[in-house]
């Protein structure tokens, strides 16, 4: 609840290296993660992070935790982060509520993508599929959004 009535990291970031946009087609919501990337130690790592989500009360909870979780950490442990890991960071989600962190991971994970994708960096199979199924499911969203004449997000 804290992180749904004070979310952190919300809103859109000025200048960001990378933007991703993902959606949920059996909801019809729709997240954008802004991504600052630095060096640290030859490693690339995520210096700023921002969201903005068109979603549920759990959405927005579970976005604000995955900006917590991935800030500071280098693009591979940022990667690595999945829903179940977010929903426990939480204190667990309820079963009905679960394809809610899925958006935040997808989220994420796309932002990444994109900022290999943009730097010419090598981009493991499992990003690549992962970049794959969030094309897909953006699609249905726009879809589903527009047959119940809802607006593009
Ligand atoms: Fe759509 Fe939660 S109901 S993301």
């Amino acid at each position: 609840m804290e992180h749904f009535k004070n979310p952190s990291n919300m809103g859109e970031m000025k200048d960001p290296d990378v933007t991703s946009k993902v959606g949920n087609p059996a909801c019809g919501d729709v997240m954008r993660i802004y991504l600052k990337v630095g060096k640290r130690d030859g490693e690339k790592y995520i210096k700023d992070i921002k969201f903005k989500t068109f979603g549920c009360a759990s959405a927005i909870a579970t976005s604000s935790v995955t900006t917590e979780m991935a800030m500071g950490k280098t693009l591979e442990e940022a990667e690595s982060i999945e829903e179940k890991e977010i929903s426990e960071e939480l204190g667990g989600l309820p079963k009905i509520k679960m394809h809610c962190s899925s958006l935040s991971a997808n989220g994420l994970h796309e932002a990444i993508y994109q900022y290999k994708k943009k730097e010419g960096l090598d981009i493991s199979e499992d990003l690549k599929k992962k970049h794959k199924i969030a094309q897909k499911t953006l699609e249905r969203t726009k879809e589903m959004r527009r047959k119940h004449g809802l607006d593009e997000e």
